[in-house]
């Protein structure tokens, strides 16, 4: 089993890249099955789920050409074909439930295991098949899997999502593109990925409005065809980067940033007294302040990013004073505090509140990543900890950073894999 050695770091200065969103690059290749041709998708980042949404795709017939260093997949969906989705590979990641809505749209007709909880909450998938009940889909659920059927095609009309699920109104989207009329959602996710999906869907001809607020319109089309698409900048990479920068008390340039997309992070950072400058695509942090304690509450966009929740509450742990963070997005989101706690730092967990008392130094322990957003927490406590911190079940991290050990080396940080 690989782990990560991690130590404290003093010195971390430099400029790091961000890569392509995760989250926007793995509806748009389900989306991809829609396509009545060839697709081109750049700015992929080849994380270990992105490759298991490929061979998902694969799995159906779909031609996957990738080009890593390009960072680029060219998609054919001429030899696609309807079969249950592989479970091997459904349950891997969440995010294949994400095939549901296009392979309804395509053929009117799918089948798929449940996609079923993870270490952060049990993520029900109640609004998805909400929707495409609306739409006219009859839902069968036995033994694990969901069998859904539009015999008689979709057809457009209103939903009402009682939560902004960003899952959910992807696959209603994608699910009502090639429905009779028109389609509403209203109560929707506004995430930036949201409007990146729209942005690849309009371009291979969708016609969808309202990308990025909360009543998205869409026009069912009889085909989709062919585009090329750039995926947009992974904003919780990049929010990883400026919490490391900040914690460690270095100097980071994070490049390739959407700021606009990282306002509720770097707002925060600079309620907490840290130095933070945009400009155009690149924001510079530099930790050198003495830092303030605040608190958090995670919201669906534009408000706090629950998927930042972790590593800020790493920073916290080294913060005078008492810090709170209340997570009302995942009910099980705090399994961090416990790694937190065995290096030293002082949390309390009360419902869906952390309270964070700042230590004078927290110290390298045995720890392991019990979840992606929980693992990158922990590698930004092991640079600020005494002594040597081992980090282990990594394969969290790879799940959603590309290159990390060789990113944070170049900036200075002492990480090393180790494998035993
Ligand atoms: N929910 C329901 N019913 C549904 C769908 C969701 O009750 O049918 C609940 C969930 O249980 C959860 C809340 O709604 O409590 C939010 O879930 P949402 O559907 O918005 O999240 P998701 O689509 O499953 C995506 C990201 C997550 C990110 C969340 C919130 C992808 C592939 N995943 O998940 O990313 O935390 O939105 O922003 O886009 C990560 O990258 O580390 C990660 C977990």
């Amino acid at each position: 089993m690989e782990k990560f050695l991690v130590e404290k770091s003093r010195k971390i200065k430099g400029t790091i890249n961000v890569e392509g969103a995760k989250n926007a690059c793995l509806p748009i290749l389900a989306a991809s099955i829609l396509s009545n041709g060839k697709t081109i998708i750049k700015r992929v980042p080849f994380l270990s789920d992105v490759n298991i949404m490929c061979s998902l795709l694969q799995d159906i017939g779909i031609d996957i050409n990738k080009n890593i260093k390009d960072k680029t997949i060219e998609i054919d969906t001429k030899n696609i074909f309807n079969k249950e989705v592989c479970y091997e590979l459904v349950k891997k990641i969440r995010a294949s439930f994400l095939l549901a809505g296009p392979l309804l749209a395509r053929f009117g007709k799918v089948s798929i295991q449940m996609p079923g909880g993870c270490a952060i909450g049990v993520r029900p998938i109640d609004l998805h098949l909400k929707g495409f009940k609306a739409l006219g889909a009859n839902i069968n659920q036995k033994h694990g899997i969901i069998e859904i059927d539009a015999k008689d095609g979709l057809v457009g009309t209103e939903i009402y999502l009682d939560f902004p699920s960003v899952g959910a109104t992807e696959n209603i989207i994608m699910a009502s593109v090639l429905a009779k009329g028109e389609t509403t959602i209203s109560n929707c996710a506004t995430e930036p990925e949201i409007v990146d999906l729209i942005d690849f869907l309009n371009s291979m001809g969708a016609k969808i409005e309202g990308g990025g607020t909360e009543t998205i319109k869409i026009k069912g089309v009889t085909s989709l065809n062919n585009c090329q698409h750039t995926i947009i900048p992974d904003r919780i990479e990049a929010g990883t980067f400026l919490v490391l920068g900040a914690a460690t008390k270095g100097e980071i340039s994070v490049l390739n940033v959407n700021c606009e997309h990282l306002k509720a992070v770097t707002s925060k950072l600079k309620e907490m007294n840290v130095e933070i400058e945009e400009k155009d695509n690149i924001i510079r942090v530099f930790g050198k302040n003495i830092f303030k304690n605040v608190d958090i509450k995670t919201m669906p966009y534009p408000g706090f990013p629950t998927d930042m929740q972790p590593q800020f509450m790493s920073l916290m742990s080294t913060i005078n004073g008492t810090s709170i963070i209340n997570e009302t997005i995942f009910e099980n989101r705090f399994m961090h505090v416990c790694e937190l706690g065995l290096m030293g730092a002082n949390i309390k967990v009360e419902g869906n509140s952390a309270i964070i008392n700042g230590v004078d130094k927290i110290t390298g322990s045995k720890v392991k990543a019990t979840d992606l957003r929980a693992g990158a927490a922990l590698i930004i406590a092991g640079l600020c900890a005494e002594g040597v911190s081992e980090i282990g079940d990594i394969y969290h991290i790879e799940r959603g950073y590309y290159n990390i050990e060789e990113k944070l080396k170049q900036i200075g940080a002492n990480i090393k894999r180790i494998d035993n």
